[in-house]
């Protein structure tokens, strides 16, 4: 209630004043691509990661809820453990849905190291579990942890966006579902989703198995849960999960996601390289990466102040080249983009 009144428009333009790409430096001549679908040459048959039940593991107890049944099952392979990458064993409910993974215990055989929910959110950063230390990452992160910042980001902050080309939420859904089309079926990570504002679209469309609200902040993912819980539209039964993590440790095994969204993310990485190799890592063949970003450089905008530009601004703010040139890099192909002002949404998939 207190925070309500932050929520004016001048507060929330102040915040965004120094943080979004200056409109002006942009050409207005950047066209505006249209979206087509990727050739059928090279989508591939849908090939979900599997659950696997195994036996029960009795010293892994370490669940939110002590009335788990013995009953119950161990399962692999939807998270793996964020320092070996080796599958996680579960215990607990099976399935991808708030209720299922907060009552369920996660362990990594190799590092003996367990995971489980915490506050309201699954946290499989590396740091999970940790009392005395709190890793300080760059600004573009820790700006989005502060409560008021994840309060405002869908009372204002976000709609800002459009000022730059965004084309807003419900058309950049539906944009990106276009390219989905092939991992319809599969499990969706929705990597730095935020307050989860996509994530909840994604997961309301009933169009995948599992939607997985991936972010690094605390706060966003309290902020996802709250938007969860007061939507009618969902019960604890709904595909979603919503799990804490870095999108350069990402928790899920090689070769097992389908598809990957990153909204409004790249330029708030700290290394948009190691974030995109990471999101390759974890596609399987033929799973599809769509992203949006601002662009900080139009085509036509000379490069003579790059350098300069790039010391005095914090966010990764790269270029329309850069992106297709670090999705290839990292072995991602058939990329595609379409471009609006300083807003860009590009797409690529697992070879
Ligand atoms: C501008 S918000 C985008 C939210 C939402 N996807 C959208 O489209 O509006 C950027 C998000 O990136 C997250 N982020 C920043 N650094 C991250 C990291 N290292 N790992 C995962 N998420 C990160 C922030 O916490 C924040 O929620």
């Amino acid at each position: 209630m207190a925070m309500a009144s932050l929520t004016t428009s001048s507060s929330i333009a102040l915040l965004n004043k120094s943080l979004l790409p200056n409109r002006s430096s942009l050409s207005s001549s950047t066209p505006l691509y249209r979206f087509s679908s990727p050739p059928s040459s090279v989508r591939s048959r849908f090939t979900s990661a599997s659950i696997r039940a195994v036996a029960l593991e009795p010293e892994l107890n370490e669940t939110p809820s002590s009335d788990i049944k013995e009953t119950e099952t161990v399962e692999t392979q939807v998270f793996a453990c964020p320092v070996c990458y080796e599958p996680l064993m579960r215990k607990g409910p099976s399935g991808i849905n708030l209720q299922a993974i907060y009552r369920s215990g996660f362990k990594c055989g190799q590092c003996n190291k367990t995971y489980s929910s915490k506050d309201e959110y699954l946290d499989l950063t590396v740091t999970a579990g940790f009392d005395s230390f709190n890793e300080v990452k760059p600004i573009t992160t820790e700006l989005f942890r502060s409560p008021l910042v994840s309060f405002l980001y869908e009372r204002g902050w976000r709609q800002n966006f459009a000022r730059s080309g965004f084309p807003g939420p419900d058309e950049e859904f539906r944009m990106a579902e276009e390219y989905f089309k092939e991992a319809e079926g599969g499990v969706l990570v929705d990597v730095s989703c935020g307050s989860g504002l996509f994530s909840r679209k994604f997961a309301k469309s009933g169009k995948y198995s599992g939607v997985i609200a991936l972010d690094y902040s605390e706060n966003m993912l309290r902020q996802c849960n709250e938007f969860i819980k007061k939507d009618a539209t969902f019960d604890s039964s709904t595909n979603i999960a919503v799990v804490r993590a870095d999108v350069s440790r990402l928790p899920f095994p090689s070769g097992s996601v389908d598809a990957v969204h990153a909204g409004a993310a790249l330029h708030c990485w700290p290394s948009p390289t190691n974030a995109i190799a990471e999101i390759c890592r974890v596609l399987r063949s033929g799973g599809v990466f769509v992203g949006t970003t601002f662009l900080r450089y139009s085509p036509s905008t000379p490069g003579l102040s790059d350098l300069f530009n790039r010391i005095l601004q914090n966010y990764n703010y790269l270029m329309q080249d850069e992106i297709k040139d670090v999705c290839t890099t990292c072995g991602l192909t058939d990329y595609e983009d379409i471009v609006q002002d300083s807003f860009i949404m590009f797409t690529a998939r697992k070879p």
